[in-house]
């Protein structure tokens, strides 16, 4: 009697374990197996338990990991209308990053131009962006040249290059000569001094070194620029060439003196288009001579033009003044002057066709 009872006890006690296992694995089945779907696409446990609890398990579940989806579903940033943009953004580990993202495709910019504000995020940049639609702010940010705080003159100066326009607006072109000048204290071979650009009054280069080599009279440079000259002047005689030298250094006074009389003899617009202003000379640095050929009085038609254009950049110069240029340069084509900038400057330049003035505006201007 005894053992009929207890065997219906456990009887009841198995079916009401059971049913309690059946009702846990009821209530269970859902989460788990969405939590094990979502860690299957590589979501942690954590992120897969918030996606989960969004209701949005489906959703995701439907699509590739997107580390941007695992950090916004869940928290307070989430905009359901924005669920697919976020598959299309990089995630960024930044505070601001989703109340930023969130705002931008308010605005209307794309996944890709996200992306690429993220990437050169900069709070003038991003200030900017979010008070102005720009539109394929994207292809602006390929270039490391394009700085936010110009971002303004860029649009304003836009001629359907981006970067072009990048570049003429770093090196000043979008605004009259001479103003918005930077003063350049500092000696260095790659240095820049051009119209927007100075040297102060007082400003000697404490290297300057006779030129013994391919000169006659009085001619100076600083001594990496000398240096660089000799071993140019060996190449030429090798050459069978007759190189000299008009002018180098130039002082302030020296510079004033260049410009009177050439205003004297040939006037204003021949002086603008071929004089700096005192200040803004090359020839001031210590880094730039004019030659000449000793065989011919136009050093345009000469031998030693047709080689220096060729060979220079292999001893660290450039034509500084092409012909073609002018419109970059400000100043006339000027076969005779050539500027020390080192072997590395000097070849790039050399080989892509640019002037120091866009090389400076692109690699050298931090
Ligand atoms: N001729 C060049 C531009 C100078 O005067 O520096
Ligand atoms: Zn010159």
């Amino acid at each position: 009697m005894h053992k009929k009872k207890y065997k219906l006890k456990k009887k009841n006690f198995c079916i009401f374990m059971i049913l309690f296992l059946l009702v846990f694995v009821f209530i269970l089945y859902k989460p788990c197996s969405s939590i094990f779907s979502l860690m299957g696409k590589d979501y942690s446990f954590s992120e897969s338990y918030r996606i989960y609890r969004s209701g949005l398990t489906d959703r995701v579940l439907e699509r590739e990991y997107s580390k941007t989806i695992a950090n916004v579903v869940g928290s307070n940033e989430y905009v359901d209308e924005n669920f697919d943009y976020y598959y299309s953004i990089d995630f960024y580990e930044r505070d601001d990053f989703f109340a930023l993202v969130n705002e931008l495709i308010d605005i209307g910019y794309t996944g890709a131009d996200i992306n690429a504000i993220n990437k050169n995020y900069n709070e003038v940049l991003v200030s900017y962006l979010s008070n102005h639609y720009v539109e394929n702010i994207s292809k602006w940010l390929e270039y490391d040249f394009f700085k936010p705080d110009k971002i303004q003159r860029y649009l304003d100066d836009f001629d359907g290059s981006y970067k072009d326009t990048i570049v003429r607006v770093n090196i000043g072109l979008d605004q009259p000569y001479y103003e918005n000048v930077t003063v350049v204290s500092e000696y260095s071979t790659d240095m820049i001094i051009n119209k927007y650009h100075q040297l102060d009054e007082n400003y000697v280069p404490d290297n300057l070194t006779l030129l013994d080599h391919c000169s006659q009279g009085e001619h100076y440079l600083s001594l990496e620029a000398k240096e660089a000259y000799d071993k140019l002047c060996q190449a030429s005689i090798e050459a069978g060439l007759d190189l000299s030298v008009n002018s180098s250094y130039r002082s302030y006074q020296d510079q004033e003196e260049v410009y009177n009389t050439y205003y004297e003899l040939y006037g204003q617009n021949y002086v603008d288009n071929y004089v700096a202003v005192s200040g803004y000379s090359e020839h001031h640095t210590g880094l730039a001579l004019d030659v000449k050929s000793l065989n011919s009085n136009i050093f345009a038609n000469s031998e030693e033009y047709q080689w220096m254009k060729e060979n220079s950049y292999k001893y660290g110069f450039i034509l500084r003044y092409p012909d073609d240029k002018k419109d970059i340069t400000g100043c006339n084509g000027e076969a005779w002057h050539y500027r020390y900038v080192g072997l590395e400057i000097a070849k790039y330049i050399y080989e892509n066709d640019i002037t120091f003035d866009e090389y400076y505006a692109m690699f050298l201007d931090k």
